[in-house]
C-alpha cells in the first residue's frame, strides 16, 4: 500500500471549484503581482486569524525570514528552533546572516521541550560574561509561551 507523505490532490478536489475560479480570476486580470485577488486574501487571512493586518507572500520560506526580520535577527545572531521541521526553518535563520541553533523536541508535543531549553540557556548564560548575558537569552514572553 503506497502512502503519501503529503496528498496535495486529495486537498486540491477537496476545493477544487474555489481554486479553480481564483486562478481564473488572476489570469483574466493579467494582474500576477499583487493586485486585487491577493489584498482579498490579506483581507480575509486576516479576519480569520483575527488580526488587525495580513501580508501576502511568495512561500513560506519567505514568511519565515520576514517574520525574523521583523523581531530584528540580523547577521551574527543566535536563533534557536526544532530539528524536528523542513529544512526552510534553519534556511530562513541562515538568510539572515543568523546561525540556527537547535533544541531537542518533547517526544510527546513534537514541540521544543521547555526543560531542554531552559537547560541549555541556562548552560549558555553560565559560559558568558555578565555583560554579554542578556544579548543572547530569548525574551520571557518566548519562554512563556512554551511552557502552556
Ligand atoms: C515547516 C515548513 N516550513 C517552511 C516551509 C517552506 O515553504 P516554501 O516551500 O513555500 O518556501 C515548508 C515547506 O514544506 C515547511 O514544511
Amino acid at each position: 500500500m503506497n502512502i503519501p507523505l503529503v496528498d496535495l490532490k486529495a486537498q486540491y478536489d477537496s476545493i477544487k471549484d474555489e481554486i479553480d475560479n481564483a486562478i481564473q480570476k488572476v489570469i483574466e486580470s493579467g494582474q500576477f503581482i499583487l493586485g486585487p485577488e491577493v489584498k482579498a486574501f490579506e483581507e480575509e487571512a486576516a479576519a480569520y486569524l483575527g488580526v488587525g493586518y495580513a501580508i501576502g507572500v511568495a512561500s513560506g520560506t519567505d514568511a519565515l525570514q520576514l517574520a525574523l526580520l521583523a523581531c530584528g535577527i540580523k547577521p551574527g545572531d543566535e536563533v534557536i528552533t526544532t530539528p524536528f521541521t523542513f529544512i526552510a526553518t534553519a534556511e530562513a535563520i541562515t538568510r539572515c546572516g543568523a546561525t540556527p541553533v537547535f533544541v531537542d523536541i518533547d517526544p510527546k508535543t513534537y514541540n521544543i521541550a521547555p526543560q531542554k531549553l531552559q537547560e541549555f540557556l541556562e548552560k549558555k548564560s553560565s559560559r558568558q560574561s555578565p555583560i554579554t548575558n542578556h544579548q543572547s537569552l530569548v525574551k520571557p514572553y518566548a519562554l512563556l509561551t512554551l511552557h502552556r
